[in-house]
């Protein structure tokens, strides 16, 4: 996949173990997770069809997202450039860096999002607006 964003890659899984009875995809911190995994969550029972999830970037965050099950729509923005991925169960991850306004939608009833984070949930690290989020890189380049 060819990104136009900065701060985000496709994570491939180095093990997927494929056989009658299923798959079996293997994820390892400091191996194709770059960080340190601190947190895991997961986001299913997306039953609404307009659900909106994200719409938010991170000041310094990573994080690790796999759509397990089903498909949904990621929205990316670094600020310069965006891009519109579709995202299925296709055994390869998103890297999220931090300072990467993502904003998810469509998702279909059976999608399953597990996230991997370098760090525990702290609000701080959060940019919940986009002019915020717009204001921050602006900043962080003058610095
Ligand atoms: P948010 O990160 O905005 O979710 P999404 O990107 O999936 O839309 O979080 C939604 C709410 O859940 C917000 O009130 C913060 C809370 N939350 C936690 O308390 N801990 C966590 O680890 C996460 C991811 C969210």
């Amino acid at each position: 996949m060819k990104f136009l964003v900065n701060h985000c890659y496709e994570i491939i899984p180095n093990k997927v173990l494929d056989s009658p009875d299923g798959s079996l995809t293997i994820l390892e911190a400091l191996k194709e997770i770059s960080f340190n995994i601190k947190r895991v969550y997961y986001i299913n029972n997306l039953i609404q069809a307009n659900s909106i999830r994200g719409k938010h970037a991170h000041k310094e965050l990573e994080q690790a997202l796999f759509c397990i099950s089903g498909h949904f729509t990621m929205k990316l923005d670094d600020g310069e450039n965006s891009q519109i991925i579709k995202v299925s169960n296709n055994s390869r991850g998103l890297f999220i860096g931090p300072l990467l306004w993502h904003e998810m939608t469509d998702f279909s009833s059976n999608c399953v999002i597990l996230v991997l984070a370098s760090d525990y949930y702290n609000e701080s690290d959060y940019l919940r607006s986009y002019d915020k989020f717009l204001n921050y890189i602006k900043d962080q380049r003058a610095e």
